[in-house]
């Protein structure tokens, strides 16, 4: 998997990298190549971003900024780049982060993310460089970054090689194997701490019956999230 990640600040990356199953990751033959567009904007004083038309709040980032940053990094129109690779930027109204869709891009060999700042992106960027728009949850954080490494690290640790136990990644919440439920609860040792006991069942080596009772701990805990809409509103 290759990821490239377009970014104002691609220092705040360093530290992500070194986080062990991404590094396990790029060890195993991926790569995370940060980009910073401000070192290909045609504009005087390091200048990518713009006031609105229209007026209002806050600043945009131009469309020719980003532009000529993808066109300099795969030397093509970046309207060609879509058709062969998935473009996602990032924009809290995107497309919601779950595990079908994390599943579903880390099945591709490589990635484009831009990240965006103040108010985001210049609506033509959107619209003709990126193939989708992601989104992390619904509230606002002041910029991409922070979603791009979330997606990064969800992504990152499906592929072979980035958890100590390739199990890790299969029975693990909201996968297929749990029928997109929650995880069901873990113990270790002590079995007894301040009268607090482990269940039973799961010191019985019993593994028909561990894995009955997990099944269906997992599936009482979508009550947890039930009824989470797509406001957070009851039954939404
Ligand atoms: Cl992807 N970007 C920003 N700026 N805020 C967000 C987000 C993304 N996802 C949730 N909030």
């Amino acid at each position: 998997m290759e990821i490239d990640i377009f970014t104002l600040f691609p220092e705040w990356f360093e530290w992500f990298a070194e986080q062990r199953h991404v590094h396990n990751a790029l060890a195993a033959g991926s790569r995370i190549e940060c980009l910073n567009f401000r070192e290909h904007t045609p504009l005087g004083a390091g200048q990518v971003d713009d006031t609105p038309f229209g007026g209002g709040a806050g600043m945009v980032l131009r469309v020719d900024v980003l532009d000529g940053a993808l066109r300099a990094r795969y030397g093509v129109d970046p309207v060609r780049l879509r058709e062969n690779r998935r473009v996602i930027a990032l924009t809290p109204g995107g497309r919601l982060l779950d595990d079908k869709l994390v599943c579903e891009l880390a099945r591709e060999s490589a990635l484009t993310l831009l990240c965006g700042r103040y108010e985001g992106f210049d609506e033509r960027i959107l619209e003709h460089f990126a193939t989708e728009q992601v989104s992390i949850g619904r509230y606002v954080l002041a910029g991409g970054e922070l979603a791009a490494m979330v997606v990064c690290d969800a992504v990152l640790r499906k592929l072979p090689g980035a958890l100590g136990h390739e199990e890790s990644a299969i029975e693990e919440s909201f996968s297929p194997a749990l029928d997109g439920h929650p995880e069901y609860p873990h113990y270790t040792r002590p079995a007894e701490y301040r009268g607090w006991r482990v269940p039973e069942v799961l010191l019985s080596g019993h593994h028909e019956r561990i894995a009955q009772w997990r099944r269906e701990r997992s599936r009482e805990r979508d009550d947890l999230t039930a009824g989470q809409g797509p406001e957070g509103s009851p039954g939404g």
